[in-house]
Parts: C-alpha cells; sequence; structure tokens
C-alpha cells in the first residue's frame, strides 16, 4: 500500500473511531404540524376528528437525548388549539409549552406558531397532547427519545421497538362532549370505548376489523412505550401469559420492574421489556378504567389488541385472555404505582433535594358550587355544579396568559395568593364530611418560587363529594416521589419512611383516593409552569393552579426571551 494510501485509510478510521467514541452533537429535527379535521369511523358510526397531519393518534416523533426539535404549527381547524410537549421540562424556555392562557394564547384558526422545544435530560418516552378544551382526545401522539450516540440503554438491546397510545373514543363530538358537561354542571358522558393504537378491538359492537395486532418472533425482546393518553381514567393493562418488565417511565430509567399488569395513569409513559417466550398462539393484551370513586358512572368497557406469534399453527379458541383488577381494587393500583424505583445507578445518579427550603401542603379535593343556570338545574349533586380544587382554589383560566402578564408585567390577570396550606384544616380523609367545606373560591392563583428553592410538596387527598385517585401533573419539571400513605399525612411520623435512596423520577403521579403523596423538586427552571390533576374533567373543574418559578442571577439562570409569533390574544 502506498504511502498516500496509508494515510487516507488511517485517516478515514480515525474519523470513524471519533464518531464512534464522541457522543453526537445534538441534532435539530423541523416538523410540521398541520391541525385539521378528518373523517374516522369507529363502533360503526363516522365523524370528524381534530388530528395532526391527518393521523390518529398523531405522528411519533424520534430524536436523541438533549437534541432540538422545532414544529411549525398550522391550525387548519375551526377552533383554536395549543400543543403541549407533555415531559419535556423547556428549560428556561416556556413560550413553548403550550397550555392554553397559561403560557400561551391559543393559535387562532388559520394562524401559525413555530414551537422550538430543546430536550434536556430526558429520556425514554414522553409525548405531545393539544392543551386547549378537551382537543387532546384525538391530537396527541407519542415522543421517542433514545440515548444519545454512542450511549446505550441500561437494559439489552430489544430485538424491536413499537409504541403502544392508550386512547379514549367518543361517537359524539368531543366538543359537543364538553359543551354539555359545561353546561349540565355534572359529570361529562361517558365515553363510548377505549382504544389500543387508535382501534377499540373486537369485544366492541362492529369492531371486528378494528384490532390493533402485534406480530412478534419467539424468542425476541420486544420495548414497548406505552402512553395514556385517555381523558378522563386511570387504566389498568395487561398481556396474556406474559410478564412484563418495566424499565422506564415518563422519560427516566426505572428499576426493573416484573408485572403481570400495569397500572397507567392519563398523562404517564410507561417503557416495558417484553419476551416473546410462550407458546406460539394468538394472545389478548387488554385494557379497561380503574376507578375508584364510588357513585360516578364510568366507561366500563374493555379494549383490546392481540399479540401474535409469527408461525406456522393454529391459534387457540377462544384466545387466551389476561387477568385484570377489579375496576376498584386501589390496592392493585398502588401495589403497582408504589413499586417503581429510580434506576440510580452510576450512569444515571439522582439528585433528590435533601435539605427543603420550602414545604408545600396542597389538598385536591372535589367541590360543589351553586348550579347558577338560569333555567335549569344542574344534574351534579341535590342540583348542583361539580367544581374542584387545590387548597381549596378552583382555578379560572385568564383571558391573556399568565407567561406574558409575567413577562411583560401586566396587571389585573392572576393574584400571588396561592396559599401553601389549606385554608382549612380537617379531617381530610373522614367518611361524613360536612357540606360546609364542601364550596371552593374561584380564583386565579400562583404560588411564585424563588429560584433554587428545594420544595417538598404533599398532596392531600380529601373525601369531599367524592374520594378518587388524582394523576397530578406538573409543567416544566420532573419530581421524585418520595413517599404515600393512605389516609392523612402525618409530618412528623411521615417523612420518616421517605424514599431518598431510589425514588421514581416522574412528572405525573396518581394520589390514591384518601391518600397523601410527597414529591420533592429543585425549582431551577424559571418560567410559569401549570400543575394539574391529570383527569380532564377535574381539570375542567378547577384542579390545577401554576407556580411561578423567578430567575436566578447567573446568565444561564434566566427566561429566555419570547419568539416573534406568539400567538395574540
Ligand atoms: Cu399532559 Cu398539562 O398536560
Ligand atoms: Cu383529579
Amino acid at each position: 500500500m502506498c504511502l498516500i494510501m496509508k494515510v487516507l485509510v488511517l485517516n478515514i478510521l480515525g474519523i470513524l473511531l471519533l464518531a464512534v467514541l464522541q457522543p453526537g452533537h445534538a441534532k435539530t429535527h423541523h416538523h410540521t404540524f398541520i391541525v385539521e379535521e378528518s373523517p374516522y369511523t369507529r363502533l360503526c358510526s363516522s365523524k370528524k376528528i381534530l388530528t395532526v397531519n391527518g393521523s390518529f393518534p398523531g405522528p411519533t416523533l424520534y430524536m436523541n437525548k438533549g437534541d432540538m426539535l422545532v414544529v411549525d404549527v398550522y391550525n387548519n381547524g375551526t377552533q383554536n388549539i395549543t400543543i403541549h410537549w407533555h415531559g419535556i421540562k423547556q428549560v428556561r424556555y416556556p413560550w413553548s409549552d403550550g397550555p392554553e392562557y397559561i403560557t400561551q394564547c391559543p393559535i387562532a384558526p388559520g394562524a401559525n406558531f413555530s414551537q422550538r422545544i430543546e430536550l434536556s435530560d430526558e429520556e425514554g418516552t414522553v409525548w405531545w397532547h393539544a392543551h386547549s378544551d378537551w382537543s387532546r382526545a384525538t391530537v396527541h401522539g407519542a415522543v421517542v427519545i433514545y440515548p444519545k450516540n454512542g450511549t446505550e440503554y441500561p437494559f439489552p438491546k430489544p430485538d424491536d421497538e413499537i409504541q403502544i397510545i392508550l386512547g379514549e373514543w367518543w361517537k359524539s363530538d368531543i366538543q359537543a362532549v364538553l359543551d354539555q358537561f359545561l353546561a349540565s354542571g355534572g359529570d361529562p358522558n361517558t365515553s363510548d370505548a377505549y382504544l389500543i393504537n387508535g382501534q377499540p378491538g373486537d369485544l366492541y359492537p362492529c369492531s371486528n376489523n378494528d384490532t390493533y395486532k402485534l406480530t412478534v418472533e419467539y424468542g425476541k425482546t420486544y420495548l414497548l412505550r406505552m402512553v395514556n393518553a385517555v381523558m378522563n381514567n386511570i387504566l389498568f393493562f395487561s398481556i396474556a401469559n406474559h410478564q412484563i418488565t418495566v424499565v422506564g417511565t415518563d422519560g427516566a430509567y426505572t428499576k426493573p420492574l416484573t408485572s403481570d399488569y400495569i397500572t397507567i395513569s392519563p398523562g404517564q409513559t410507561i417503557d416495558f421489556l417484553l419476551h416473546a417466550n410462550q407458546t406460539p398462539n394468538h394472545y389478548y393484551m387488554a385494557a379497561k378504567a380503574y376507578n375508584s370513586a364510588g357513585a360516578i358512572s364510568f366507561d366500563n368497557t374493555t379494549t383490546t389488541a392481540v399479540l401474535q406469534y409469527a408461525g406456522n399453527y393454529t391459534p387457540t379458541s377462544p384466545l387466551p385472555f389476561p387477568v385484570l383488577p377489579a375496576f376498584n381494587d386501589t390496592n392493585a393500583s398502588v401495589n403497582f404505582t408504589g413499586r417503581l424505583r429510580s434506576l440510580a445507578d452510576a450512569d444515571h445518579p439522582i439528585d433528590v433535594p435533601l435539605n427543603i427550603s420550602t414545604n408545600l401542603f396542597f389538598t385536591v379535593s372535589i367541590n360543589l358550587l351553586p348550579c347558577n343556570n338560569t333555567n335549569s338545574t344542574c344534574t351534579g349533586p341535590n342540583g348542583n355544579r361539580f367544581a374542584a380544587s387545590v387548597n381549596n382554589n378552583s382555578f379560572v383560566l385568564p383571558q391573556i396568559d399568565i407567561l406574558q402578564a409575567y413577562y411583560y408585567q401586566i396587571n389585573g390577570v392572576y393574584g400571588e395568593n396561592f396559599p401553601s396550606i389549606p385554608p382549612f384544616v380537617f379531617n381530610f380523609t373522614a367518611s361524613n364530611l360536612s357540606t360546609v367545606s364542601q364550596t371552593a373560591n374561584r380564583t386565579t392563583e400562583v404560588r411564585v418560587l424563588e429560584y433554587n428553592e428545594t420544595v417538598e410538596l404533599v398532596f392531600q387527598g380529601t373525601n369531599l363529594v367524592a374520594g378518587i385517585d388524582h394523576p397530578m401533573h406538573l409543567h416544566g419539571y420532573s419530581f421524585y416521589v418520595v413517599g404515600w400513605g393512605f389516609g392523612n399525612f402525618d409530618k412528623d411520623k411521615d417523612p420518616l419512611n421517605y424514599n431518598l435512596v431510589d425514588p421514581p423520577l416522574q412528572n405525573t403521579i396518581a394520589v390514591p383516593k384518601n391518600a397523601w403523596t410527597a414529591i420533592r423538586f429543585k425549582a431551577d427552571n424559571p418560567g410559569v409552569w401549570f400543575m394539574h390533576c391529570h383527569l380532564e374533567r377535574h381539570t375542567s373543574w378547577g384542579m390545577e393552579m401554576a407556580f411561578i418559578v423567578k430567575d436566578g442571577n447567573g446568565t444561564n439562570e434566566k427566561l429566555m426571551p419570547p419568539p416573534p409569533d406568539m400567538p395574540k390574544c
């Protein structure tokens, strides 16, 4: 080989080696989201639904940790819309976060908005969804975040990966369901089906051809990335004859957790490994509601999909069906969720705040308000209107978004008096609570946090009107779930049992019925950050609030300026 050739070969080898050894530089991914109505037929009935790029569920976006995403959103529909990046922290840049009237005004029909989303430490599965009215019912999709180039999963590389998106379907128009629900003051009409990857499955009338099928090869391992995009229910999910191994949740890795079933909250994502190690056959996988409130009606149907092994054989008849916990089995729910643990290894260290500067104690309650309909009564208990609250504040969305009001110092949009403790203390989880305490205040109050405060927030579920699980979600952060327990929180005893070693890092946590859950986070992301129950009907009733996290002193600790095309109010 001549010298020139040798030099050339060595150089090429060197470049290849560099490419392998050096973690990849952040890449920018461009996407266009056209929000428009598209016709869809499920359960023998057709309607137009709001979609992104005509697809339902919407497009999955793929990227690596630390990448940048630019999404040009065009609203070609007839109603206002916003897009939220659930589980992406939007460091110093709440302008792209999406919740309407919290961080932006909605994108009006005919308008567009270019959202810039910079990933930080998220790795695993997160998702995007509409964050205006109830349009997220059909406007949602998964976001897959691979490890940085040159790094690996903390588990053996799966042979293949599949997204499993759980959804909820009403035969009627979702806006009509919302309008009716807001007018009646009662519970919303229950949905007609749950969906797996957009399909109800063959237990529903007229859905024989509408079943999602997942083909696997015997001996292989699959990574299933599950998103619960359902509106109003926590779900149980299981696959007949197969155990699954959870390896991640909410865009962070967990210690491997083996289970026969999963409990997954709306908003939550769960990544799990499925080993195709059973006799080749077809097996049902199924999901149905976990509903801990006693008296309310809910969609009690079961959605199915089929796991089918490739090969030449005749499937058994009937197909094996999974065992799912009963709809009100709170123990089954907490036995799963309470076993999640951070991976907490050398490559994935945890950073739980140990010295707490700010203790917050927030009750989460269902409430009742006077009906206030001029010519009809409400269909809530005793003719009242349902409401919901955090520390007895039932949140009212302002007309101008809070972020804009904060940034440009516009007065009169929100107050800064959100209480750090409940305005009145009672036996929160008692069985016969007086009706006096059931009324809530309708306010637009935020809680201001200084940069780098270390926060412990205890959610206390109450038994007002009806105790039920509340999947609480915080924007702009992931938090460590350091403890939970049934009954009332005891500030002297309960912290002694906190897990500060490997608590799971999540952005959505189900506070069990008549129980408390403690989370910790460090307020190091300046901005305006929404916090709410991810059951859509509870959000509509006001179970939400916002944090304003102030700028720090360093140049990298301040809000970045808004983009020029922020939607106008
Ligand atoms: Cu999944 Cu406020 O969001
Ligand atoms: Cu709730």
